[in-house]
């Protein structure tokens, strides 16, 4: 694997989510292979899990590990070609990308979608800048439409918990206070669409996802219709696609309820807001898997690391 952008960097998903369970049996059993090795992580955003678990997954392969805040301490950056850089921003994307390419073999980028313009969002400058400069691999820790490695921890979480050999999986929208982006629901979209379930997507209308990337998936914008038989509910709140960036309802009568989740198994991201997202009966019950795909955030990225190295190491 040359960078991890996207779960479409992984050519055989199910060989993949076996060989991360593989791994968490084992954590320690590739040690040498990250020797001498070191990991930048560069957050232009905030994380618990995401830095917590690369890092994780780093150690666990022998790597050192190198993170810093971007947003809050690097200098604020150009991307733009050509530009006379006489205003706020201090340092261009192109010396940037190279100076970190030489303190480390491997770096993972955060750098979330602004909501304000889609355009932009979509281009992933961030991404793409630290892509076309750096002379390292790429990890993607969540942009603009992209969280792959959540997705990867989900895929892994599910093949666990699943008893049924075809299960019933729901994403269902929820209401949340703020803006949020897309990039966990694509992703996840993107992941379950290369698995064998029947997949449901479930949200007002005014929220569909991006139909390039939910097409050929079963969208109900009746909630009680979507859940019925689910064996998995992934719940997140997702910002309007089409009016972008907007929060256009807040109604409460999506939240997720014990009585709504019925017999499923409960999945969500994290961070949650309690008993607006989903009522604290949920989070607490042995039906909510949330504290397990946390956990399964290491493994997912000690999969993907462990493959960058091998690939870096020939
Ligand atoms: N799920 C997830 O990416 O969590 P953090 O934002 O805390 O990293």
């Amino acid at each position: 694997m040359k960078h991890y952008l996207s779960i479409h960097d992984i050519d055989d998903l199910q060989a993949t989510v076996n060989e991360a369970i593989e791994l968490k049996k084992k954590p320690y059993q590739f040690e040498q292979l990250g020797r001498q090795k070191t990991i930048c992580l560069l957050f232009f955003n905030n994380s618990l899990r995401t830095r917590l678990s690369t890092q994780k997954a780093a150690m666990n392969l022998g790597m050192r590990v190198m993170a810093m805040n971007f947003g809050d301490e690097g200098w604020q950056l150009e991307f733009e070609d050509g530009i006379i850089m006489d205003q706020h921003k201090a340092e261009h994307i192109k010396e940037a990308a190279q100076v970190v390419s030489q303190y480390c073999d491997i770096v993972a980028i955060r750098a979330f979608a602004e909501l304000k313009d889609k355009e932009e969002d979509e281009a992933e400058k961030v991404l793409n800048g630290f892509i076309k400069h750096a002379t390292i691999p790429v990890v993607n820790m969540e942009s603009s439409v992209a969280h792959p490695l959540q997705a990867l921890a989900d895929a892994i979480t599910i093949k666990e918990h699943s008893s049924v050999e075809r299960p019933k999986v729901v994403l269902s929208w929820m209401p949340h206070p703020k803006a949020l982006p897309h990039a966990v629901a694509n992703s996840f979209v993107n992941m379950m669409k290369l698995q064998d379930a029947e997949f449901v997507i479930t949200n007002p209308e005014g929220y569909d996802l991006n139909p390039e990337i939910t097409k050929g998936c079963k969208i109900v914008h009746d909630q009680q219709e979507a859940l019925k038989n689910a064996n998995f509910v992934y719940v997140k709140n997702w910002s309007s696609y089409s009016d972008y960036g907007k929060v256009l309802s807040s109604d409460r009568s999506w939240t997720m309820t014990q009585e709504k989740l019925g017999h499923a198994q409960f999945m969500h991201c994290l961070p949650v807001r309690r008993n607006v997202v989903v009522e604290d009966a949920v989070l607490d019950s042995d039906q909510s898997l949330v504290i397990e795909q946390a956990n399964n955030r290491t493994f997912a990225a000690q999969v993907v690391l462990k493959r960058i190295l091998e690939t870096i190491s020939r």
